[in-house]
């Protein structure tokens, strides 16, 4: 009894489902099923498991930026009562394998140290308490040898990084001559700093190998099926002995894409002392050794004629990044898509350092490039004399302005003059001059947009013979709301109110699903829901003898032809089926992407130079919206990201050796509660049948996107300073 429905998106699906649902529960504002578990401390998280026989592991670092270790002594810790052993695999647990990078087979011995921190080595213990002492005594002997640690003076020296999906460079046209022949331009640098994820759940791995060589990992990880196989690749064993469960996430941003050093040294560590292994990050090691966004520096041209159509725009970044690395941020993702403009250029560019590994975090690419393309948007508008709402209607594109295809759907202006009207833009005065007391009072908008991908997904759909649905997928929730919108999506095509449908997560013995990233997570595992519960639909009219058209699936019941069945008398011994969306040519064949706009209103302090955020409204467009109230938190959290990127959030590495000096929650500064201000949110109806069956598109990091350019764009209104050097710290405006 094998049933299932697969689709590759090769072209637009122009009728979902989820429009003649009777359950009616989607888009509702529905609270996370799995809320109360969490709340109430019985939601178990990675580190929590009870595992016979746990032993402690806690890592090492390097305490030097590059060099070579020579010795570790193990000696000088094993007399501490309750330490096991020291266990090291210097090469595998250096690199973490984000965005799929090689992992190498695990070797012995001494080797390389890439950057300050990393992990060199794990103490194991009988008792947490015992490692930790023993990780700090651990006598380590090293070699040093010359690194690159200051970008100032090593970012002349740029590389091209390798294609992958995207061109690290494009152009189109000629540039330099529109530039020059532009009667009013932009040209201006700016400067975003390395910054770090900051998931409040530690990254944390429990390693259990079975007698049959088969390991269970209990993890806290974003993508558990691509992780499983980044785990079996760096321990050498084939990825079908390989189990990862991960079924609550405390947040990721990124830095659980891939597998952090404490899983692969828990897996090692474990195989070698024959027992469970635990190990915990510390919150300095979690900065210091999974991964940062890099720093940038932005150099934007913008050229337009006297009535504000662009003739050019231009968008050349130069980041950091381990030698051998791949990943770069690609902060130019939405200047190709955003502004009409015959000649283009943007260009992506490495300098190899000895620092951390740069990846993903929160929206890579479009997070930091649009802090300098909505700022450089607003200081083109003020040299125009042109409202930057109007600046940017004047280069609205009727279809991608670089290849020759349509927008899925695009909202660009709604979103922006929505926005105007609801927060009052037309009081919007000249820089400078609003004053309350001793603020300068100041208000900014900025574009928003995010580009939307779909991911392969599988999940399997089952009905029980009580009636009762169960969805199983390794897809994660990492706080977003996954477990309400997949048990809404299988609700609402099978006729089932939200409590009669389980769902199972983050366990690779279940079809493998998107993972959480990218913004792509609700929308690909949806669709595998989606096909999966099709697929029923079918088995289930099959019984009716009807059309499945013809059938109304409603509070367990199924109604056709005057006849209204219990769900439960039409599946016998039960049902099942599993569904599969993969991405297909609708993705090249149109441009697709999740729109917005930001709209910031701010104080700065005449005295102190101090920026607070008054109130912030964000009017977004992302295809059908699953839930209203997940889909609200999501913008909620990006928005505060943007108040970060804006103001506050910096890592600070030493440019003698890479040490991150501001390593934990305390010094670096992500927003706290007295940092945010009332946030509104608006989401425009819309579909998008291009995207998936589901009609939805990507919204998780679409908040982000522009949020923090219309903080500095604010900032300039209030006291007509402009500073193009992230984060807009007092000391940069006064
Ligand atoms: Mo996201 S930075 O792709 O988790």
């Amino acid at each position: 009894m094998s049933h299932s429905t697969s689709l590759k998106m090769s072209k637009p699906v122009e009728t979902s489902l989820l429009d003649s649902g009777a359950q009616g529960i989607i888009g509702q504002a529905l609270t996370r099923t799995e809320g109360p578990l969490k709340v109430s401390g019985s939601a178990t998280y990675a580190a929590e498991y009870d595992i016979d026989g746990l032993c402690y592991g806690v890592l090492v670092g390097s305490d030097f930026g590059r060099g070579k270790i020579t010795k570790v002594d193990a000696d000088s810790v094993r007399d501490i009562p309750g330490v096991i052993d020291v266990v090291t695999d210097f090469k595998n647990f250096a690199r973490n394998p984000q965005q799929g990078g090689e992992t190498k087979a695990p070797t012995q011995g001494v080797e390389d140290v890439h950057y300050f921190g990393e992990i060199i080595a794990i103490v194991l213990g009988e008792s947490l308490e015992a490692a930790r002492d023993a990780a700090r005594r651990l006598v380590v002997e090293h070699e040093p040898a010359e690194g690159r640690f200051d970008f100032e003076t090593l970012k002349h020296q740029k590389e091209k990084p390798s294609s992958g999906d995207t061109d690290p460079h494009f152009s189109q046209g000629d540039i330099t001559q529109a530039m020059a022949e532009a009667p009013v331009f932009v040209d201006e640098i700016w400067t975003t700093p390395s910054q770090n994820s900051a998931a409040m759940e530690l990254h944390a791995s429990i390693a259990r190998w079975n007698d049959d060589g088969s390991l269970d990992v209990w993890g806290s990880y974003q993508m558990p099926s691509s992780d499983k196989q980044q785990l079996a690749q760096a321990l050498g064993v084939n990825k079908s002995k390989v189990r990862i469960v991960a079924r609550y996430v405390g947040g990721g941003f990124g830095s659980k894409l891939g597998i952090a050093p404490e899983a692969i040294a828990a897996a090692i560590a474990s195989r070698q002392l024959k027992r469970p292994v635990k190990c915990v990050m510390e919150r300095f090691q979690v900065f210091d050794a999974t991964v940062r966004r890099t720093n940038t520096e932005q150099r934007i041209r913008l050229g337009a004629t006297k009535d504000g159509k662009l003739t050019a725009i231009g968008h050349d970044t130069v980041m950091s990044q381990l030698p051998d690395e791949s990943f770069f941020e690609p902060t130019g993702v939405s200047t190709h898509f955003l502004y009409d403009a015959e000649n283009r250029q943007i260009n992506h560019d490495f300098v190899r350092m000895d620092q951390l590994l740069a990846g993903s975090m929160r929206a890579p690419g479009e997070a930091v490039g649009m802090l300098a393309l909505e700022n450089a948007m607003d200081e083109l508008a003020e040299k125009l004399g042109l409202d930057p709402i109007e600046l940017r209607r004047i280069n609205e594109p009727e279809q991608d302005p670089e290849q020759d295809v349509p927008f899925s759907s695009r909202q660009l202006i709604r979103c922006l003059d929505e926005g105007a009207e609801k927060f009052g833009w037309d009081k919007r005065a000249a820089p400078g001059t609003v004053r309350d007391g001793e603020w300068l009072i100041g208000i900014g908008v900025a574009a928003a947009a995010r580009s939307n991908t779909l991911k392969q997904s599988a999940a399997r759909v089952s009905i029980d013979a009580t009636g009762r649905a169960t969805v199983e997928t390794d897809m994660t929730d990492i706080g977003t709301g996954t477990y309400t919108i997949l048990a809404q999506i299988a609700g609402e095509l099978l006729g089932l109110p939200l409590d009669h449908v389980e769902v199972k997560l983050g366990d690779t013995d279940a079809p493998p699903g998107a993972g959480s990233g990218g913004s792509w997570g609700a929308a690909s595992s949806g669709s595998s829901v989606y096909l999966a519960c099709e697929n029923l639909r079918e088995q289930i009219a099959r019984q009716m003898d009807v059309d499945p058209q013809a059938m109304t699936l409603k509070d367990g019941y199924v109604t056709a032809d005057n006849r209204r069945v219990p769900l439960a008398d039409l599946v016998g011994e039960g049902l099942s089926a599993e569904g599969e969306i993969a991405p297909g040519s609708q993705e090249k064949d149109t441009r697709q992407a999740s729109f917005g706009a930001h709209f910031a209103e701010v104080g700065v302090n005449a005295t102190t130079g101090e920026v607070r955020v008054r109130r912030m409204l964000g009017v977004f467009s992302a295809g059908r919206i699953l839930n209203a109230t997940t889909a609200r938190s999501q913008y909620l959290g990006g928005m505060t990201f943007g108040i970060g990127a804006a103001l506050t959030e910096e890592l600070i590495h030493d440019p003698r050796n890479g040490k991150l000096v501001n390593h934990d929650l305390g010094e670096y500064h992500v927003p706290v509660n007295a940092d945010v201000p009332q946030i509104e949110v608006i989401m425009l109806e819309e579909r998008d049948v291009h995207a998936n069956p589901l009609h939805a598109k990507g919204l998780g990091e679409l908040g982000t996107c522009g949020a923090g350019a219309a903080i500095a764009n604010a900032v300039y209104n209030a006291c007509k300073v402009r500073v193009r050097d992230y984060p807009l710290t007092l000391d940069k405006i006064l």
